[in-house]
């Protein structure tokens, strides 16, 4: 082969793809999606094989190191992330500034920002030690940083991780333990949180992977990195639709329920009304993962209490989606957020909380891109072209003349 990059290059050609729809930004082994399919695999093993029968922690494994960890590797990678789920004291106190109402999101990924400053050897991202480091150390405080900002909002005080319960335990204790001595785990609600995690953890050059990425290019260490990739998974066509999907169902219930009249608001397009949770970049057949969720979400709502209405109305507008023309001439289908939302909130998590859920899905897939990328001979910095459509030369205008 022809090198398209390198022969545009020599040329004053550019190809004009906003927003990438087909264009490649790098080479990657770590996920395949076949969009047609509804296949998603990550370092080759399917989801649904990884969602049946392993946990997050090894997912995280395979997707960093690209193998599955022998139960050696597995231990010591676990128990290293156990060592390092404390925060700084100093940084503690972040959390004091912000007002309590604060959006969770802009808090993580201004933690994450700041673990650079504590930890400087992290601005070494060449250093394989030192990525190695900083890698255990943002998988171990990712989800202390998260249950702060929890308790932050709700204005309790923070707990001290326990580094005898695994990660998802820890996580769900710091979050919801209060007084912590009688915060019993729910195993039922441990497994589908992992799973949940599971299903996040990677989904190849998505806007806040492919913002990692960029970012990682200028050689932008590990944290600032991953910092920018929290901020890109904040919107609502991204990570932020798991919030929007279930602001959008409790929106139709609060005005009498009416999903027909939602789906035609929709397909007139009035005020810019979208069926949250559908639709996809790359999956135009069916999302593997919210086929997932859709099986286990009846399972788990009914094991932690879920609201059945908005279950009801979730189901309802499939449906009808899934029946309509409008739908299926784009190929619309569920995507992984329509139904995540209703299983978080039955957790207990409230709707701003949801996308911080994503975040640490996506972190173990966000540090294995930025790992690749780092060690990938073929890496220039990201530079996109443009098309100027501006004005041709102009001489300029004194402001008397203007
Ligand atoms: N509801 C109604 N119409 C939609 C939806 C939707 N959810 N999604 C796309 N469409 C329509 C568009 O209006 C467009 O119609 P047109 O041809 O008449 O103009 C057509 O389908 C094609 O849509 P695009 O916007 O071109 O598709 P794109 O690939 O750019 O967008 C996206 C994908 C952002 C996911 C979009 O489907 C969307 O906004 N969905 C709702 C938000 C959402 O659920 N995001 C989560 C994505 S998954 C994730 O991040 C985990």
């Amino acid at each position: 082969g022809i090198d398209l990059g390198k022969l545009l290059a020599k040329t004053d050609l550019v190809t004009l793809d906003p927003g990438f729809v087909n264009t490649a930004s790098c080479s990657s082994a770590i996920c395949y999606i076949d969009g047609d399919q509804g296949i998603l695999r990550y370092r080759g093993y399917p989801i649904e094989q990884l969602a049946e029968h392993s946990t997050f922690l090894e997912v995280s494994y395979l997707l960093i190191y690209g193998e599955l960890p022998t139960r050696t590797e597995l231990e010591e990678f676990t128990h290293k992330i156990s060592r390092h789920t404390l925060l700084h004291e100093d940084l503690k106190r972040f959390f004091d500034g912000f007002p309590r109402d604060a959006h969770p999101m802009p808090v993580l990924s201004s933690a994450v920002s700041a673990l650079s400053t504590f930890y400087q050897d992290s601005l070494k991202p060449f250093d394989s030690n030192h990525v190695e480091i900083s890698t255990i150390r943002l998988l171990a405080k990712l989800p202390t940083i998260a249950a702060y900002a929890y308790k932050k909002s709700v204005g309790q005080p923070f707990l001290y991780p326990d580094n005898s319960l695994g990660l998802v335990e820890n996580f769900l204790r710091m979050t919801f333990g209060f007084p912590a001595e009688t915060y019993e785990l729910d195993p039922a609600l441990v497994k589908a949180l992992d799973l949940l995690f599971i299903l996040h953890a990677d989904h190849e050059q998505n806007c806040s992977t492919s913002t990692v990425r960029l970012v990682g290019s200028s050689e932008a260490n590990l944290f600032a990195s991953i910092s920018a990739g929290i901020n890109a998974l904040f919107g609502p066509l991204h990570g932020g639709a798991n919030s929007a999907v279930l602001e959008m169902l409790e929106g139709i219930r609060n005005s009498g329920g009416d999903v027909e009249r939602f789906v035609a608001k929709v397909k007139n397009k009035e005020d810019g009304v979208k069926l949250m949770g559908f639709g996809h970049r790359v999956y135009k057949n069916y999302d593997p993962r919210a086929a997932i969720i859709k099986r286990t979400a009846d399972d788990i709502l009914g094991k932690l209490g879920g609201d059945d209405s908005l279950l009801d109305i979730a189901k309802q507008l499939e449906e009808h989606a899934l029946s309509d023309d409008y739908f299926i001439e784009r190929k619309l289908y569920p995507n992984v957020d329509f139904y995540t939302g209703l299983i978080y909130r039955a957790m207990g998590f409230p709707t701003k909380f949801f996308t911080v859920l994503f975040a640490l899905g996506r972190l173990p897939g966000w540090i294995a891109h930025w790992r690749e990328m780092m060690n990938d001979p073929a890496t220039k910095i990201g530079r996109p072209r443009q098309v100027y459509t501006g004005h041709t030369v102009r001489d300029y205008k004194s402001l008397s003349e203007r």
